[in-house]
């Protein structure tokens, strides 16, 4: 099998976790490369529901090497947290198994407050970020003022940096956003609480991807968000802070582009996104409605509502111009069985011209009108479709136009949440 990564097309949360699941097994090790606990995958292996966050799904699978790599933003609170949790329902997470780059930025407490801090002061403008400390974490790293995971075994540096990082940030807390000041010696204690559990975790991941690619071993790269959320190529300032492209999972992980020669890019059967933001084909009507609660469009990590919309081309190019997938998996098709009426965006209207691709701002973006094309709609479910032949013609016709307009065929068609309702051809 070869060396893989598997990342969202849209604006996130377009089923990875499922796909990632999927193809663990046929890969000895998975590892993510950007992103933190924003990111939300929600698996379902045999009716039992797991909902991780930070740590690989491939966790779920005996023996899979599961690496949280150096373009990851780590809560160590969360990661511990779903370390217990997954101990709970048996699963092995040994540090034999599950390691942290000694690289990895960690989410420090003042990363949370001040990104909360942050949003609350905006009336205008807010992101909608997921207030996990995400942006600010990657500010220290860029900064380089960030605490890294290999820091704790020094506790000394940790003081140091905690006391530089809060000079400013407690400036910023009390001048600016009005709320409580951090102490440095309560940070730390915090901090260095769980020193001792997550070290044993903290080991030379360049090494250990480099010493199973040498051993002829094949790795999955899981990206967290979508293309659309990417720091650059997104729809700034309504992005995440992190490259969310499938090339970013080797800088990510230090393991080399080369060696990485399938892309598969997840595309959710219609669009959602959640918090702010312009988003062409969003639906304000009953059939977003539909889509909401049929689809389960509810945020894995926040619970928030997502806004949901139909597919939309223009993205889906930007994302293959951009990433090149060598093959997509068409995630949540039966959601949009018993619609009359399919709409697929194919190009935007925008201020008298077509456009086949998002503008490079978001401002354009939003003035951007939707050009539809219209399908016909399926009654039947489709949920123990096993064969693509099974599926009803009107739902093969409809991955079929959307092959054609991203450009490359669909390697796997999801139709429910369960591992086993995937169709591969
Ligand atoms: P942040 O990543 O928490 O800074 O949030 C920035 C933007 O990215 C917000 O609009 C979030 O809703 C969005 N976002 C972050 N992670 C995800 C995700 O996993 N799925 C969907 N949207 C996300």
């Amino acid at each position: 099998m070869a060396n893989m990564t598997v990342f969202g097309s849209q604006w996130g949360d377009e089923g990875k976790g499922k796909i990632v699941d999927l193809l663990s097994s046929e890969v000895q090790c998975v590892v993510r490369y950007q992103g933190g606990n924003n990111a939300g995958h929600t698996v379902i292996v045999n009716g039992q529901k797991y909902v991780l966050h930070v740590i690989p799904s491939g966790i779920l699978h005996d023996g899979i090497l599961c690496v949280i790599s150096n373009g990851v933003v780590l809560d160590p609170f969360v990661f511990l947290t779903e370390i217990d949790n997954l101990n709970a329902k048996n699963i092995d997470t040994s540090p034999k198994r599950l390691f942290v780059s000694p690289k990895t930025h960690l989410i420090m407490p003042y990363h949370k407050v001040l990104d909360s801090a942050r949003e609350n002061m905006k009336s205008d403008g807010k992101i909608g970020t997921t207030g996990r400390g995400i942006g600010p974490c990657y500010e220290d790293k860029m900064a380089r003022i960030g605490v890294r995971a290999g820091d704790l075994s020094d506790p000394n540096l940790v003081r140091q940096k905690i006391e530089i990082a809060l000079k400013e940030k407690n400036a910023l807390f009390k001048g600016l956003y009005n709320v409580d000041e951090m102490s440095v010696e309560e940070v730390f204690k915090e901090v260095m609480s769980i020193a001792d559990r997550l070290l044993p975790y903290v080991q030379d991941t360049t090494e250990l991807l480099y010493s199973l690619h040498k051993q002829g071993k094949s790795a999955l790269f899981e990206g967290a968000q979508g293309v659309m959320l990417d720091i650059d190529h997104g729809t700034y300032p309504f992005v995440t802070s992190s490259n969310t492209i499938c090339n970013n999972a080797s800088v990510g992980s230090g393991f080399p582009s080369e060696y990485i020669n399938e892309h598969i890019a997840i595309v959710k059967a219609y669009t959602t996104r959640v918090g702010a933001g312009p988003f062409p084909t969003e639906l304000f009507d009953e059939t977003g409605d539909f889509l909401r609660e049929k689809g389960g469009e509810y945020g894995a990590t926040t619970g928030r509502t997502r806004r949901c919309g139909w597919f939309d081309a223009c993205v889906l190019r930007e994302c293959y111009r951009i990433c090149k997938p060598t093959t997509f998996a068409l995630t949540k098709l039966d959601v949009l069985g018993g619609l009359d009426e399919i709409k697929i965006c194919v190009a935007y209207s925008c201020e008298g011209k077509t456009l086949s691709y998002p503008p490079e701002s978001a401002a354009g973006l939003a003035k951007c009108e939707p050009i539809f094309e219209s399908m016909p709609g399926w009654k039947e479910d489709i949920s123990s479709c096993s064969k693509w032949e099974e599926l009803p013609e009107n739902a093969r016709k409809y991955v079929e136009k959307l092959e054609e307009l991203i450009g490359v065929k669909a390697g796997f068609v999801s139709v429910g949440p369960d591992r086993n309702q995937t169709i591969r051809r």
